[in-house]
């Protein structure tokens, strides 16, 4: 696949370690320290300023603006796009010495070293500062946010003069001026702002979406004196210390936006309410709270590798991040590609949500996977007006979004990609499947299902050769063929949405299926079109077409190309990728991993190796779905080489792009990778079933799964597999074909290489 990694941070169990500071770096490295709580992000960039390059960026969870896009005559082209927005800078700082501004692009230092713990979401950085000839400065900063109270977050600066004497200014604040990156400008206005003794606060709101935001700071350790500047409330504090003297200033920042109307409506009294907290909390306090929130969850949530370093850190890394994403499902927050580090994609959320990302949950944190289906259905309305658009009936869900409202401008991939609204089916049928929650089901889960099935039913056609129903003029995942006929995902993921809305309905109470108000006639016709629905498949050979007229088309072997011509979208003309072969991301292959299984061994042997082959990954979501594949059939040097990199893929840099953010959905596809990959997980059946295999050079691997109330913990070694209840009743499972129990007592089986 042609990557390699760029190696920078140092390897540990438990640490990311920047060990002396590379400018070169630094934005990659903004990334990486990035910290969040789903409700609030912020990237690692550093507090004092830096003149350096920096990707400054601080996100409130659903906090977005909007951009006009040309006007268009074509009905069902958007009239804008909205994106996430660079919010309050609430780490802002600026340290002076001796009347030396200190600024780590030209400032003397030594010693630097930036540790974040994933044992505790805690990230520490320290230097040696030489301010002058004649004094030195020891400075450390800490940050985190909290896990247990998401709009509380603070930070904390330490100041130790090792030499000389030093005449100290901190000016520590919440600032409102920065510009949000890509668009080189300031988003919000500035509605109050003030400072006072020991504390700071300022209110400000979208200039277009109207959305508020509210940040107030309490400092304590040191005195100080408030100091505004527009958009700026800050206190500074000043002290003159000589060698061997500490001063210590830390804050807590309290959070809130108001991203809608309700949330506007309550808004004064909820800021009334944070002040009265802000009063009370205490820094260090916080911290161990919100320590112990991640020393709970790391006990249920951990994968732990023997033998490989690098993995083993990479894991724990991409399960750090999905945490820091979403734990809750409090907020009803959006899951964006990024998650919450960074502008690019727009902090938009795509299928990836329910599709890579949903499952993580499912097994984690069964709670907050809730959030995905909740979101999507707080923007149904939305979906139900894109679906009008788009002349269908009944709700088409944005391939991206931020709103509910469809936010990429690409129209192709807007109006032709239904994979999106399939996800959510797919969801929410995931979500039921494994939890068994029908209260939801039979609500919510119902009233999408239902529009999604009129759209469903709307959307496609009768083939006049075939008699079959199915989609014209769509994109399916492989977006390198576009407006394709009989696309094979998106047929088999419209056939099982209507018929699970379908299966739903029979075991809903009349009276509840009557204010849905679906008719009789609406479910015959969904029958008949599921009945029908047209899977382009061939006895003889075993395969899928991935589309109508895919094998048709001329071949081009990935390997010729020339490896300067990756990305494709960046080098190649945008119609020339569409008149080929070669396929961007998995789509026959990741229906065939969804439902595992209900395919014979032989029909992904024959699937598996046709496309496989075909596939250049150009999505970083795509070579985990393989490895998953290969696993289940056996080849392991294919599993391990797919794998290579995904629990890496940014802490290595391996697609050079990590310094727009984190890929956040593709770290959901590595933790796939190891669970339903080697672990041989399969999850779509009556019992859920285990195959485990292990990567050679491993000498062991544990994880855990919340099944049905009770947390399951596996063990794979090279010989055995281990599964113990950690909490809850017994399980019942299928290991390598055979029905077994795991209970408390720790049962043992010889582990089996799959034939
Ligand atoms: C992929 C999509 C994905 C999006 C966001 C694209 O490159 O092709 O499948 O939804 O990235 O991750």
């Amino acid at each position: 696949m042609g990557k390699y990694a760029d190696r920078y941070f140092q390897v540990h169990p438990w640490q990311i370690i920047e060990d002396g500071f590379n400018p070169d770096y630094s934005e990659v490295a903004e990334s990486i320290f990035s910290l969040g709580n789903e409700y609030t992000g912020l990237r690692g960039y550093f507090e004092e300023g830096y003149s350096g390059k920096s990707l400054q960026g601080s996100y409130l969870n659903g906090v977005y603006e909007r951009r006009m896009l040309p006007k268009s005559g074509y009905k069902g082209m958007l009239p804008f796009t909205e994106f996430m927005v660079n919010t309050v800078d609430w780490v802002y700082t600026r340290v002076f010495c001796n009347g030396v501004t200190l600024d780590l692009a030209v400032s003397a230092i030594s010693g630097f070293r930036r540790v974040l713990d994933l044992r505790t979401g805690v990230l520490c950085r320290s230097f040696t500062w030489q301010v002058d000839q004649g004094t030195e400065v020891e400075l450390s900063f800490e940050r985190f946010t909290s896990m247990e109270r998401e709009q509380l977050v603070g930070q904390k600066l330490t100041a130790k003069v090792v030499r000389g004497q030093a005449d100290l200014t901190i000016l520590a604040g919440l600032d409102f001026t920065r510009p949000h990156v890509s668009v080189g400008d300031a988003l919000f206005q500035v509605k109050t702002q003030d400072a006072a003794m020991g504390g700071a606060s300022i209110l400000a709101a979208t200039k277009t979406t109207g959305q508020s935001v509210y940040a107030a700071a309490a400092f304590h350790g040191m005195e100080g004196k408030p100091s505004m500047e527009d958009g700026i409330a800050a206190n500074q504090f000043t002290v003159s210390l000589i060698a061997g003297q500490t001063v210590s200033l830390n804050r807590v920042v309290t959070l809130l936006s108001a991203r809608n109307d309700t949330e506007q409506a309550s808004l004064s009294q909820r800021i009334q309410a944070a002040n009265a907290e802000l009063e009370k909390v205490d820094y260090d306090a916080l911290k161990a709270e919100s320590a112990a929130w991640w020393e709970k969850q790391w006990a249920v949530s951990d994968i732990e590798i023997q033998g490989d370093p690098e993995n083993q850190q990479g894991i724990r890394f991409c399960i750090f991040q999905l945490h820091q994403t979403l734990h809750t499902a409090k907020y009803g927050a959006v899951f964006g590609a990024k998650g919450l580090t960074g502008e690019a994609y727009n902090g938009n959320t795509f299928w990836d949500s329910e599709v890579y990302c949903l499952p993580f949950y499912l097994f984690n944190n069964p709670q907050a996977a809730k959030s995905f289906l909740k979101f999507r259905y707080d923007t149904l309305p939305e979906a139900k007006q894109r679906a009008a658009a788009l002349d269908c009936k009944g709700a088409f869900y944005p391939i991206a979004t931020i709103s509910g409202r469809e936010c990429c401008d690409l129209w192709q991939h807007a109006s032709l990609q239904l994979q999106a609204t399939t996800g959510v089916a797919y969801g929410i049928w995931n979500y039921v499947h494994q939890t068994g929650d029908k209260d939801f089901l039979h609500g919510c889960g119902a009233e999408m299902l239902v529009e999604i099935s009129r759209m469903l039913a709307s959307r496609g056609d009768w083939d006049p050769v075939t008699g079959g129903y199915g989609y014209y003029c769509v994109m399916g995942p492989d977006e390198f063929q576009m407006m394709v006929h009989h696309n094979a995902y998106t047929n088999f993921m419209g056939k099982k949405a209507l018929l699970f809305t379908l299966e739903t309905l029979a075991e809903m109470d009349p009276k509840q299926i009557e204010k849905l108000g679906v008719t009789q006639a609406e479910r015959e016709d969904w029958q008949e079109k599921a009945d029908r629905m047209y899977i382009p498949y061939d006895e003889e050979t075993r395969l899928f077409e991935q589309n109508m007229g895919y094998f048709h088309l001329p071949h081009r072997d990935p390997g010729s190309i020339p490896v300067e011509e990756f990305p494709l979208y960046a080098h190649w003309s945008y119609e020339r990728i569409y008149r080929n072969d070669l396929i961007k991301q998995p789509d026959v292959l990741m229906f065939m991993m969804l439902y595992g299984s209900e395919f014979t061994k032989e029909q992904l042997t024959a699937n598996f190796d046709y496309y496989e082959p075909r596939c250049i990954h150009e999505s970083s979501l795509s070579p985990s779905i393989h490895s998953i594949l290969a696993c289940r059939l056996g080849r392991m040097e294919k599993a391990e080489s797919m794998f290579d990199f995904a629990t890496r893929m940014d802490l290595d840099n391996y697609n050079r792009n990590t310094r727009e953010g984190l890929h956040t959905t593709s770290i959901a596809g590595a933790w796939m990778n190891i669970v339903y990959g080697f672990g041989g997980l399969i999850s779509d059946g009556k019992i859920l079933t285990l195959n485990p295999c292990i990567p050679k050079g491993w000498e062991k691997y544990t994880f855990c799964l919340w099944v049905g109330g009770s947390l399951l913990r596996i063990g794979v070694t090279q010989e055995e597999v281990s599964l113990e209840v950690l909490q809850g009743d017994a399980v019942k499972l299928k290991l390598y074909g055979r029905e077994v129990t795991a209970d408390k007592q720790t049962s043992t089986y010889r582990r089996e290489d799959e034939a």
